[in-house]
């Protein structure tokens, strides 16, 4: 005995019309979140006069050593909080009081885990300006 089962019009219409609905829900999303990432990318401007050392501008620190400017966020690894100035070369966190080295940003006491977000630091040879970007949707 063989069993055969039809496949109704009015059922055939409804999955259809579902996948072309998630399928563009898809596509909606994915453009979404691309438009977005694209909005949250930051930029700011420094000239020849980077101190050398760190030097604190709110979002992110820059530490200029003879050789290189590395640039970090001061968003704290931990919860997000923004971290103050630092003592000397050391970042601390005032929410908990993790503590993260100014120069390559990784964390010396917890309860922060992971190193501090570094920046994308790049010189512009023509302007001798030094850009600093955001790339990360978190800010
Ligand atoms: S948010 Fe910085 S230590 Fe918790």
């Amino acid at each position: 005995m063989e069993i055969q089962k039809r496949i109704s019009r009015k059922i055939f219409i409804r999955w259809t019309t579902r996948l072309i609905f998630g399928i563009t829900l898809w596509i909606w999303y994915r453009v979404s979140n691309f438009q977005t990432d694209q909005e949250k990318k930051l930029e700011f401007v420094h000239g020849q006069d980077i101190p050398m050392g760190m030097s604190y501008y709110g979002k992110y620190y820059l530490f200029r050593t003879e050789n290189s400017i590395r640039a970090f966020s001061t968003t704290c690894t931990h919860a997000g909080c923004r971290i103050g100035k630092g003592i000397g070369d050391t970042l601390q966190c005032s929410c908990h009081g993790s503590q993260f080295e100014g120069m390559s940003g990784k964390p010396l006491k917890g309860p922060a885990l992971k190193p501090l977000q570094e920046l994308e630091c790049r010189h512009n040879e023509k302007s001798g300006q030094w850009i600093i970007t955001f790339h990360s949707a978190r800010i």
